[in-house]
């Protein structure tokens, strides 16, 4: 850790900058505690002690792999390694066993070529450059060698890549575990093809991120005695439902509902959709492309997908008629009714909405209307018909929309949990964990708190294991070891476990 500056004329440091993060330069007077500095780039800066930390004079330009063997490890020296890994593309450097990867939003050929999986296999960590098939195959590796069940944790912000890197992760897994030769519905193929069907209807544009996760994600990829993926199981969590009726600008609803409205003409003819901007719950955004995106080609493949991980076309049908249902549903407003406080469908658009809601969801019209405008409050031994405000008849609907797309959503994950299949016997388990990572928008809500406390959870679980297991180490052997110091927020978290508790 940073040893502390002295702060002599002529030593090389970073200091603090308000726009760079942090600028180096060249101390040329040391006045008390106010230090002046010539920065590289010509501007003279004062600053104190506090702000500045020493360079490493003998850095080479292009970086280094592994951050433990920086001089300095501290903030200034981790990021400029990083950047200058990041300019010649090279966007995984290690911190140990820990791999680090800057999204690059581009695609790098190097880093993925078709023989790159081959050169990782059964290499030390750290014998070729750092990558996330390393990182899977030194898990491999673990688990055959030592028997020990393995995990993977992928963190980040939203947006950082982290879905990207648990796909690399799964794929490298999926070549390791798989049968030569196999092709088709083998195992390895269904964990692979479940990605883009889970994307389908769990990933969404938001304003960070084109196809943005809206569930938490662990696969438990099972193995036998020999190595081979044996069987699978997907949990997921915590999608995010009120997107399926609200959305804001410039974001977007799931993927699933403009791929439908791109279906080929038969399909959307018999789901009476047509163009996105006429559906309440996608044209509250103006946002409906994505650059570079084929929907039409998109809906095609998510079906092909589909069909691999085991729904069949019956299923699909019905999947994709829920979908449409829900953008129906939306297009339902309702007015005054007869009596007070009372609801109806607003006019004959309205009508027809209901009419082909009902329809796809193979349900009484007269009932779903009911539900909406509606409430049954059941008492002791009778039950009590309450008729709803067009307020509250609105909100009823979505409600709806969102319980039936999060149930859609399980069925999906269960059906692919079904087909896949479990191994019971198995007795070596590699887990691969991909949240959605942190998030602060300018309004907050309830779920964005979910997903950060989630974060948080995790960031001390890694705290936990990276840190504090490796002073421990350290203390072992008896090295000297100054101490990290790091943000411990684990006393809000106990505060926000003991409210949810209470
Ligand atoms: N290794 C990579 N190579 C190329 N593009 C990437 C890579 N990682 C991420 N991206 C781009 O960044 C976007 C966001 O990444 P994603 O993994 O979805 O982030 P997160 O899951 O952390 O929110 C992806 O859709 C992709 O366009
Ligand atoms: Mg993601």
């Amino acid at each position: 850790m940073a040893a502390k500056v002295s702060y002599v004329v002529g030593s090389n440091v970073w200091v603090q900058d308000p726009e760079e993060a942090w600028i180096d330069g060249e101390i040329v007077e040391v006045n008390g505690k106010d230090i002046k500095i010539n920065s590289t780039s010509g501007k003279m800066v004062v600053a104190k002690p506090s702000n500045i930390y020493p360079m490493d004079p003998e850095f080479p330009p292009s970086g280094v792999e592994d951050m433990t063997r920086l001089a300095y490890l501290h903030e200034p020296g981790v990021l400029h390694n990083l950047k200058c890994r990041y300019d010649i593309d090279e966007i995984y450097t290690y911190t140990g066993s820990i791999l680090i990867a800057v999204n690059p939003f581009q695609r790098i050929p190097h880093l993925y070529a078709s023989d790159m999986m081959q050169r990782y296999k059964g290499m030390a960590l750290g014998e070729l450059s750092p990558h996330p098939f390393a990182i899977a195959d030194s898990a491999y590796r673990m688990m055959i060698n030592e028997g020990a069940s393995q995990s993977i944790l992928v963190s980040g912000e939203s947006g950082a890549g982290k879905t990207e890197s648990t796909k690399l992760l799964m794929q490298y897994l999926a070549y390791m575990g798989g049968r030569s030769g196999s092709e088709g519905r083998s195992v390895e193929q269904q964990v692979l093809q479940s990605n883009p069907v889970l994307e389908a209807f769990g990933n969404a544009k938001t304003v960070r991120n084109n196809n943005s996760s809206r569930f938490g994600k662990f696969v438990e990829l099972q193995f036998d005695q020999r190595g081979r993926i044996s069987g699978a199981a997907i949990r997921s969590y915590l999608l995010e439902k009120s997107r399926v009726c609200q959305v804001s600008d410039p974001e977007r609803n799931y993927h699933c509902f403009y791929m439908l409205c791109a279906a080929p003409k038969e399909v959307v003819d018999s789901y009476k959709l047509g163009n996105p901007r006429s559906f309440h719950y996608l044209n509250q955004s103006n946002f409906y492309e994505l650059e570079g995106l084929d929907e039409t080609k998109e809906y095609l493949e998510t079906r092909r997908a589909m069909g691999v991980v085991g729904i069949n076309s019956n299923e699909q049908d019905a999947i994709f008629r829920v979908v449409a249902a829900i953008l129906h549903l939306g297009n339902i407003e309702f007015t005054k009714g007869d009596e007070v406080d009372s609801s109806q469908p607003k006019d004959d658009q309205s009508r027809f909405h209901l009419k082909t809601a009902a329809e796809l969801l193979m349900c009484d019209v007269k009932s779903l209307e009911d539900s909406f405008c509606k409430r049954v409050i059941a008492t002791r031994g009778e039950a009590i018909t309450k008729c709803l405000d067009p307020n509250s008849a609105a909100l009823s609907r979505d409600a709806l929309a969102k319980i039936v797309y999060s149930k859609l959503f399980d069925w999906i994950v269960n059906k692919i949990n079904e087909s896949i299949g479990q191994d019971p016997d198995s007795k070596n388990l590699i887990g691969v964990l991909d949240i959605y990572g942190f998030e602060s928008f300018k309004t907050n809500s309830f779920e964005q708190f979910c997903i950060n406390l989630t974060n948080e959870k995790l960031q001390q679980h890694f705290n936990q294991h990276v840190f504090k297991m490796e002073q421990e180490e350290y203390t072992k052997e008896e090295i000297d070891w100054s101490y990290i110091e790091f943000v411990d927020n684990q006393d809000i978290l106990d505060l926000v476990e003991k409210v949810i508790e209470a």
